[in-house]
């Protein structure tokens, strides 16, 4: 385990298709958590302001070829190389609301037709989310929403793919599906459901993630 406290903050992650809303609801759930006296820090997956961040960036911005199996690498190192951090602010207490993890590295990776089990291996070991709120929007609905940008992946046949890999990766001890489908604060309503509670138990030690 990476170590124990009785009061460490909690890793809350949310999944979902681009659009879905849940940069949205990251920022509004830590918003509402600090309101409640919690110590809360958000954070985002990839985080482009790293070297493998810049990389990252230059493949999703079609700046940049890399081979499948490199840029999924990349996003998993680009993971990995924030595991200090995020358990040194988890064991200080501080609660970390996380827009996309390991979920999302698989989801895509294997939608364009790579082996699922391949592409869960780089991520075992990352630490364990208390809980993923998985954002479910349909393509259809998705596609309703303000036009996607011009990233690679951002096409509709390709997040109905995704959806249907993230279906398959649902893990029901820890997972929660929370209809994108409604108002921002119909949403955050049903997130904040789902989180208050745990935010405010004790959790026992940071687990590792698929081991
Ligand atoms: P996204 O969260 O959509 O960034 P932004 O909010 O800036 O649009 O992430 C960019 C894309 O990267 C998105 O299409 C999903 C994809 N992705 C992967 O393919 N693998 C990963 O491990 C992660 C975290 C994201
Ligand atoms: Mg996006």
């Amino acid at each position: 385990t990476y170590g124990k406290t009785s009061s460490r903050g909690k890793l809350i992650v949310f999944e979902g298709c681009d659009r879905s809303g849940k940069s949205t609801q990251c920022a509004m759930l830590t918003e509402r958590l600090r309101k409640d006296g919690h110590k809360v820090e958000q954070l985002k997956f990839p985080d482009r302001t790293t070297s493998i961040g810049h990389m990252i960036n230059n493949y999703l911005a079609n700046k940049e070829e890399q081979r499948d199996e490199v840029i999924h690498l990349l996003f998993s190192a680009n993971r990995w190389e924030s595991m200090q951090k995020m358990s040194n602010l988890l064991l200080g207490g501080t609660t970390l609301v996380v827009d996309r993890y390991a979920y999302s590295g698989i989801a895509y990776s294997a939608a364009k037709g790579m082996d699922l089990q391949w592409c869960r291996q780089p991520d075992v070991g990352l630490i364990k989310p208390d809980k993923v709120i998985f954002m479910t929007l349909s393509a259809d609905r998705a596609s309703e929403r303000a036009a996607f940008g011009e990233e690679r992946y951002e096409k509709k046949e390709f997040q109905a793919k995704v959806e249907k890999i993230f279906e398959q990766l649902f893990e029901k001890s820890y997972w929660q599906n929370v209809s994108g489908d409604g108002t921002v604060e119909e949403v955050h309503n049903d997130v904040y459901g789902v989180v208050s509670q745990i935010v405010s138990s004790d959790c026992g030690p940071l687990e590792k993630l698929w081991t």
